[in-house]
């Protein structure tokens, strides 16, 4: 496309628009009754797909907490919210996945703020200022390597991300219910430890089914913390901590029902300092539910 001056450009323009004026169709009512059958298409489409989905369910059973199957549409609805389960692994729905995936890279307290607004709102700002920055009028693709290649890879990261984020364990929840597992994974041990019993995935600390601290140990570091670990003296009681401590030496590397090899450590105060500490640290859904 050879150069033209503004004023080439300008005279072009009103050129276009002045013929446009004369010959072409008016917005009113072509334009509008155009979308406005578009738009009929589509509320059809959606009333159609519910009608099916109505029509494709069984006898919806009279039982609160049966599952309800339903057929390739879904289900006519889920068995019933229960407040008190412990076991429950949140996730996003998938096309959030990649935010979520986004989320465990940047895990750490320092670096969360880089996931949750560092990026996305470079990635606004730029959306917003591309007419801006891309001013090349030109649309073929083999003398627009840089928007080729940028259109290429976005998707690619995105559905990456994507992909891993669908395969991500879910946030908070413990996975068991012993005394402890809640509090360690709904609180902050989980952004940075793995521990399988408590269901967790944190990547900053020691996998702790490998470390497989003794009582001891994992009470000096979580009332004074070392190193990466921060101490917990000021957000937990002595109870909380005694708790937190022999749930992690009972359960890191435990195999299923059988406690882990330090378990015998924790003997003296576990589980009895996490009946004394209350709440969330008992373990057991009523409590753990209750104010
Ligand atoms: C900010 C990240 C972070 C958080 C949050 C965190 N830890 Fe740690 N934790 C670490 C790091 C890093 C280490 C290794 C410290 C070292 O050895 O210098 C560690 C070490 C430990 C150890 C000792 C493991 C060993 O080597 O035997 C235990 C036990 C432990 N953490 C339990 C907890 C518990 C329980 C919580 C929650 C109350 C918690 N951690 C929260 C990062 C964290």
């Amino acid at each position: 496309m050879p150069r033209l001056t503004a004023r080439e450009r300008r005279e072009g323009y009103q050129r276009e628009y002045a013929f446009q004026k004369r010959h072409g169709k008016p917005f009113f009512p072509n334009a509008v009754f155009h979308d406005t059958i578009v738009s009929l298409i589509v509320v059809a489409l959606i009333m159609g797909l519910t009608i099916l989905w109505y029509a494709q369910f069984g006898p919806v059973s009279a039982d609160p907490t049966a599952e309800r199957v339903g057929g390739l549409l879904g289900p006519a609805y889920e068995a019933k919210a229960d407040p008190g389960v412990l076991g429950y692994h949140p996730q996003p729905d998938w096309y959030f996945f990649f935010l979520f995936e986004l989320l465990r890279i940047f895990k750490t307290p320092q670096l969360l703020i880089v996931g949750t607004i560092i990026i996305p709102t470079i990635w606004m700002v730029l959306l917003i200022g591309w007419p801006f920055i891309d001013r090349n009028p030109d649309r073929r693709l083999s003398r627009r390597p840089i928007a080729l290649a940028i259109g290429v890879m976005v998707p690619v990261v995105l559905l990456t991300l994507t992909f891993y984020g669908s395969k991500a364990p879910g946030v908070g929840g413990a996975a068991s219910t012993e005394p402890g597992a809640a509090a360690f994974a709904g609180g902050a041990c989980s952004t940075c430890h793995v521990l399988a019993n408590a269901g967790t995935a944190g990547n900053v600390g020691p996998v702790l089914d490998d470390a497989k601290p003794d009582y001891a140990t994992a009470l000096k570091l979580i009332t004074n913390g070392q190193g990466g670990m921060p101490s917990f003296k000021a957000t937990y009681t002595e109870d909380e901590i005694s708790c937190l401590a022999g749930y992690v030496a009972t359960w890191s590397a435990a195999v299923g029902e059988t406690p882990g090899p330090n378990a015998d450590t924790a003997k003296e105060t576990y589980p009895a300092s996490c009946e004394k500490a209350g709440g969330l640290f008992t373990g057991t859904a009523s409590s753990a539910a209750g104010p």
